[in-house]
């Protein structure tokens, strides 16, 4: 086996800083630690489709007892862990409830209904990412006998709310939320992507969020740099359910045990230190704050993702976004011309340093040649 560790470092050849740009489009872009890698190639492996991968065990039960919960099954991706967690729930012809603004709804490609015949019923999320107690309450309040109706089965919320500013959902709303789901024998489904970032800025633990859910999944290949996964958990008999739904969906791995070490490191070694990438995305949106021609959208951060606007009208939101691409910092455009910037393992403080320097000088100096907007793009972009 070749030595990995020269490859992946920090800094090394093949990391996002060391290509000279700051890449701050998603904390997915994370490359796995030479820990994981190391870890990766000891691990014990075995089939685990026969349940014999005692690493991808090893994992499973981690992640289980980090969340409070008696079960886990490894997943190929949140996506996969998402929908898997719909099915469990769910039956053909039932009401997954979701907030408009979800991953689940916006980038899942519409799995739970091609796969499951379910039915999403979209509520508005609000701007700190909540969906309105009273618009849960209408959406379970059916009449169960009626059959014109799709009965609701599940409910489904995520924190931190990407699409949200990534803002993390209150214990005390989960609660409510929680006693709510109970009252209508429906099940609360977490979408814990980056529930880590969650607990760090909320100050407790991942079992005290994932205590209100009967389903959580968590990402191990976002901010907590494992390369591959997610694990969801729950009870015994949901858990059971999902690694069928998983098989089903041809997500049965057989030694990823490689994986389940990196995800092991991940929930282990990776998870504290997310408090330096929310630190840092303070500090990118201070700088940012401070520029003429941004504002920050829907305010400062609380975990690892600023929100900002370009207000200038020698930009568009996408021409900006590629002026500055050329420049070295990568950033997206997520949903009504926002721009969404993450911090992360790769994004040191000089890298934050040196995408708010190009940022004002783009502010400052405004579009050079190719930096113009294209004719058909009006400069101010229309909402969506
Ligand atoms: C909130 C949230 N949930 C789920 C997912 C899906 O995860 P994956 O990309 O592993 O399928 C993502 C991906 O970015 C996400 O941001």
């Amino acid at each position: 086996m070749h030595d990995p560790a020269p490859i992946l470092t920090a800094n090394g050849p093949g990391s996002p800083e060391s290509s000279g740009h700051v890449e701050l489009r998603s904390d997915t872009f994370t490359l796995p630690t030479p820990a994981m890698l190391e870890a990766a190639s000891r691990a014990p492996l075995g089939d685990d489709v026969y349940g014999e991968d005692p690493t991808v065990t090893r994992l499973e039960a981690l992640a289980a007892d980090l969340l409070g919960k008696e079960a886990g099954c490894l997943m190929p991706s949140g996506t996969m862990a998402n929908l898997t967690a719909l099915l469990a729930h769910c039956p053909r012809g039932g009401k997954a409830i979701v907030g408009h603004e979800s991953d689940i709804y916006v980038y899942e490609a519409g799995g739970a209904s091609l796969c499951g015949g379910i039915v999403y019923d979209a509520l508005p999320n609000q701007r700190d990412g909540t969906i309105d107690l009273a618009d849960i309450e209408e959406a379970c309040t059916v009449d169960r006998s009626d059959p014109q109706i799709a009965p609701p089965a599940v409910i489904s919320l995520e924190t931190p709310q990407n699409r949200c500013g990534g803002l993390p959902l209150q214990l005390d709303y989960l609660a409510e939320v929680g006693q709510l789901a109970r009252r209508h024998g429906v099940g609360l489904h977490l979408d814990g992507a980056r529930l880590f970032n969650a607990a760090v800025a909320l100050g407790v633990t991942p079992a005290e969020i994932g205590h209100y859910a009967d389903t959580i999944q968590v990402c191990l290949s976002k901010g907590l740099s494992a390369p591959i996964g997610s694990v969801l958990v729950g009870d015994r008999k949901l858990i059971a359910h999902a690694r069928r739904m998983r098989k089903m969906l041809g997500g049965g791995m057989r030694q990823s045990g490689m994986i389940a070490a990196c995800g092991i490191i991940a929930l282990t070694e990776m998870t504290d230190r997310l408090a330096e990438d929310h630190e840092n995305a303070t500090r990118l949106a201070r700088g940012l704050s401070r520029l003429p021609g941004v504002r920050l959208d829907p305010g400062p951060p609380v975990t690892n993702m600023v929100f900002f606007r370009i207000r200038d009208d020698r930009y568009t939101t996408r021409s900006f976004i590629a002026a500055a691409a050329r420049r070295g910092v990568r950033v997206e455009e997520l949903g009504r011309g926002r721009i969404r910037a993450v911090t992360h393992a790769y994004v040191g403080r000089e890298a934050i340093d040196r995408a708010i320097a190009i940022f004002a000088d783009l502010l400052a100096s405004g579009p050079r040649g190719a930096e113009f907007p294209a004719r058909h793009e009006s400069a101010t972009m229309p909402p969506r």
